[in-house]
């Protein structure tokens, strides 16, 4: 019923924005980083190190919430835009994807041929996978992390993608014995949130963030849903929502995505989407320092988390580049609850069972399909 309830007032107030005729100025340049909720920080750990080669940049606590830990994972020198992040909290239940909490997180790999060693290895670690899908111009592959984390890893590259040529690179590359050069998982592709009506969504990305629809095609993993591809002029689609009238609402757990953040170069960007929004009375945070990053949070008109970060200061702006992730890293104004924090974090260590190697759970044959 509030459900409903919400959606109405969305629609009226974007009735509203339409009349405005407020115009966007482009300051989002593309992803930030993505949350998202995890069981197990050793778990998480172990992941997305020893198997997707990432590199723990900062082992710090949500600052909403100081007693569980905030674990970030970027390239190795910490780049926003390649940054995922995790939210330690196994009192959760497991989330459903879903309106109001995003489907799947995608990474880009420099080679069509890195997907087929990305394969190969996974395989040999017992992850699940799925894959490789041609699609779009773009070709994918789908794992799940340990907490059930729909990740593809994608290139889009529509000159080498022949079926013929992908099934000889398939038989002519071999197992990798590691996370090699070629493999490195760059910048994030993409992040998909599911909606309902791209036409709100369309309002909200140009009015609001100055960033534009670049297309609309039909989800090939579920008949009655739509890809609708926002972004800018460079990266012309950042956000792949999966939209359907048909969609049902999600939840928010392990397993899921907590929010997205799209990133600006400088503060007066973010104050000045922070002025569009006020102007246009959407709810945000009002402007948070973050330490590492300045946040701005709000959401979109389907209700999914978005934030828009600063690029900087940056992971290195307390610890040096070397020592990146190694230690519990606080902001100044937690520092003098230091000792605190860390025997809170220990007794969520003392109760929180780690499992590994992990139990993945299956992909659907049709990874982008609404029903996980
Ligand atoms: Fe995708
Ligand atoms: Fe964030």
């Amino acid at each position: 019923m509030s459900a409903l309830f919400n959606k109405c007032c969305i629609t009226i107030f974007f009735k509203y924005i339409c009349i405005a005729n407020y115009n966007g100025v482009g300051e989002v340049k593309g992803l930030h980083h993505i949350t998202l909720v995890t069981r197990n920080q050793k778990v998480n750990f172990r992941f997305y190190t020893e198997i997707l080669g990432l590199r723990r940049v900062k082992v710090s606590v949500n600052q909403d919430d100081i007693y569980h830990r905030h674990l970030f994972y970027a390239d190795h020198e910490g780049n926003p835009g390649s940054t995922i992040t995790f939210f330690e909290w196994p009192e959760l239940s497991r989330g459903r994807v879903g309106l109001t909490s995003p489907h799947h997180i995608s990474y880009g790999v420099k080679k069509v041929e890195s997907i087929i060693r990305w394969k190969k290895w996974l395989a040999s670690k017992g992850v699940s996978v799925r894959g490789p899908f041609v699609r779009d111009g773009r070709i994918s592959l789908y794992l799940r992390d340990p907490d059930g984390v729909l990740i593809e890893i994608t290139r889009k590259d529509s000159e080498k993608l022949e079926p013929k040529y992908i099934l000889e690179l398939e038989e002519k590359i071999k197992e990798p014995d590691r996370v090699d050069s070629d493999m490195i998982l760059q910048k994030l592709d993409h992040s998909s949130p599911v909606a309902s009506d791209s036409g709100l969504l369309e309002k909200f990305f140009t009015k609001v963030l100055g960033l534009k629809k670049n297309y609309s095609t039909k989800n090939p993993d579920q008949a009655d849903s739509l890809i609708v591809g926002i972004g800018n002029e460079q990266r012309t689609d950042f956000m792949r929502y999966i939209v359907s009238d048909k969609a049902p609402y999600g939840i928010v757990g392990i397993g899921n995505i907590h929010h997205i953040a799209m990133m600006v170069e400088e503060d007066q960007d973010q104050r000045h989407i922070m002025r569009k929004l006020e102007d246009l009375g959407i709810r945000n945070s009002g402007i948070i320092d973050r330490f590492w990053f300045k946040s701005l949070y709000f959401r979109d008109p389907e209700g999914n988390l978005l934030e828009v970060a600063t690029k900087g200061p940056g992971y290195t702006v307390d610890e040096p580049q070397e020592e990146l992730g190694k230690t519990l890293a606080l902001p100044v104004w937690l520092e003098p609850k230091r000792n605190e924090i860390e025997i809170q974090l220990k007794e969520l260590d003392s109760k929180n069972r780690e499992e590994w190697p992990p139990n993945y759970d299956n992909i659907p044959e049709r990874p982008e399909q609404l029903k996980q």
